[in-house]
C-alpha cells in the first residue's frame, strides 16, 4: 500500500464495532439532555441499588488501607468464595487455581476467547445473541457461526442444533442461559446435551452464565455442574446483576486450570487485577447473606410479569415469556411491515422520538423483527412506558 493511503488502525480493531446498543443511549441521552421525560427500558442493568453490607465491605477496605496491587487473578479469599458460592449453589467442583477473578463479566469472557480462539476458528453462536459474542470473536481472529433459533420454540438450542453447524475448524460455542435479549432459558437436558456433545468432539464450550441467578424456572442449573466435561468447560460468571453490582466491575471464569493461567497471563498484560477495594466487596457478596438475591428475582418475576402482559395487549404484538434475565423480546414485525419501515431500528428510533420511550432494536441482537426491553425498572415506569406504547402503537 501506498505511504499515506495507509489506515491508522490495526486490522483487529477495523474488524468490530462499538456496541450497538449504544446508538439508542446516544440518542436518548441528548433528547434527555434537551430537557425530554423519557422512559428508559434500554438499559441493561438492574435498576436497585447495591445491597448495604456489599457497599460497607468496601467502605471499611478503603478505611484499613487495602488498596494496593493484589494477584492478578485475585485474592485467594475472593478466588476462594468465588469457588465456594459456585459449588455450594451448582454442585460444580473447581479449584483456586481454575478460578480467576477479571474487571467484569464482560473481560473474563473477552479473555477466555483471546486465549481459546486463534485465527480462522469458528465460534458457534446462537441467535438472538448478545452484542459483544461476535465482536469479541472477531477480535480474536475467529469467525461466528451464527445459529437461528425459532422464536415459537421459545428460543431454545439443541444438540442437534449446534451439531449441524459444527465443522473442522470448530474451537468453541458460546451459550448463554438466562438469555440477553430473550429471556430464553435452556433446559438442564439440552445444556447437558451440547455439553456432552462438544466434549465428546474436543469444542470448548464458554458458557456465559451472568444471568445465572436471574432464573425463574425454578431449575437453576449451571454446566459447571458436568463434572465429566470438565476439560472442555469455561464458565463465565459475574456480580453485575447478582447483586446489582455493574459499576463496580466484578466478574470471575472457572475453567481448566491451564486455560485459567493463559488468561491470567493476558490479564497481567493489561488489566492486572481486578480493583482492591471491589475485591472486598465481592467477597462481603458472596460469603453474606444470598437474602438480596431472592428478593430482587422475586421482584424481577413481577415486573416481567406486567411488562408481558401489557405488551401483549397491544394488537400483533407477540411477547414469548421470558424465564430468566431481565428482559422482554416482543416481536413488533406486523407494525414494522405495515408503516413501510426497514428494521427494527427504525421502529426504535420513532418509538424515543414520537412516545419517549427507549428501547433497543433487535438488530444489535441478530434479529430484526424484535426490541429489547429491560424491564429492571420500577412498576410505574412499565406502567407508563406501556401507557405510551400501546397510543404509538394504536396510532401506528
Ligand atoms: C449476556 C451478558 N454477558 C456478559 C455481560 C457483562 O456483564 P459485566 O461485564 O457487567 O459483568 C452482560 C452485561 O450486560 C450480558 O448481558
Amino acid at each position: 500500500m501506498a505511504v499515506g493511503t495507509q489506515s491508522i488502525f490495526t486490522q483487529r480493531i477495523d474488524r468490530i464495532e462499538v456496541s450497538a446498543t449504544m446508538a439508542v443511549v446516544a440518542e436518548a441521552e441528548k433528547m434527555r439532555a434537551a430537557g425530554a421525560d423519557l422512559v428508559d427500558f434500554g438499559a441493561g442493568e438492574p435498576h436497585f441499588q447495591t445491597p448495604q453490607h456489599i457497599k460497607d465491605a468496601a467502605i471499611a477496605a478503603i478505611q484499613a488501607g487495602f488498596t494496593k496491587y493484589t494477584a492478578v487473578a485475585g485474592t485467594a479469599e475472593l478466588r476462594d468464595a468465588i469457588v465456594n458460592r459456585h459449588a455450594q449453589d451448582f454442585g460444580s467442583s473447581y479449584m483456586r487455581e481454575e478460578a480467576i477473578a477479571s474487571t467484569g463479566g464482560k473481560h473474563a469472557l473477552f479473555n477466555a476467547i483471546q486465549v481459546l480462539v486463534d485465527h480462522g476458528d469458528e465460534v458457534i453462536i446462537p441467535v438472538p445473541y448478545w452484542v459483544s459474542f461476535k465482536d469479541i470473536v472477531r477480535y480474536a481472529g475467529g469467525l461466528p457461526v451464527l445459529v437461528e433459533t425459532d422464536e415459537r420454540r421459545a428460543f431454545q438450542i439443541t444438540a442437534e442444533m449446534v451439531e449441524r453447524v459444527i465443522g473442522p475448524r470448530t474451537k468453541a460455542i458460546i451459550l448463554n442461559s438466562p438469555c440477553n435479549p430473550s429471556g430464553a432459558v435452556m433446559s438442564p437436558q439440552d445444556m447437558t446435551a451440547i455439553v456432552k456433545l462438544a466434549h465428546s468432539r474436543g469444542i470448548y464450550v464458554v458458557a456465559d452464565e451472568c444471568y445465572v441467578y436471574l432464573d425463574y424456572t425454578g431449575r437453576r442449573f449451571s454446566v459447571g455442574s458436568i463434572l465429566e466435561a470438565k476439560e472442555h468447560l469455561v464458565v463465565i460468571g459475574s456480580l453485575s446483576k447478582t447483586y446489582a453490582m455493574t459499576g463496580w466491575r466484578m466478574g470471575y471464569a472457572l475453567g481448566p486450570a491451564k486455560i485459567v493461567a493463559a488468561m491470567q497471563k493476558l490479564q497481567s498484560q493489561s488489566t492486572s487485577n481486578p480493583t482492591s477495594i471491589v475485591q472486598k466487596a465481592a467477597v462481603a457478596a458472596l460469603n453474606g447473606p444470598q437474602d438480596c438475591v431472592r428478593e430482587m428475582g422475586e421482584d424481577y418475576v413481577k415486573l416481567r410479569d406486567r411488562i408481558v402482559h401489557g405488551l401483549r395487549e397491544i394488537p400483533h404484538v407477540h411477547c414469548t415469556l421470558p424465564q430468566g434475565a431481565f428482559y422482554a423480546y416482543p416481536n413488533v414485525s406486523a407494525y414494522i411491515r405495515k408503516d413501510g419501515m426497514k428494521s427494527a431500528s427504525e421502529m426504535a428510533s420513532r418509538l424515543l422520538r414520537e412516545a419517549h420511550v427507549v428501547v433497543v432494536p433487535g438488530e444489535a441482537f441478530g434479529t430484526s423483527d424484535h426490541l429489547r426491553l429491560s424491564y429492571a425498572a420500577s412498576m410505574k415506569d412499565i406502567d407508563r412506558g406501556l401507557e405510551r406504547m400501546k397510543k404509538f402503537f394504536g396510532s401506528a
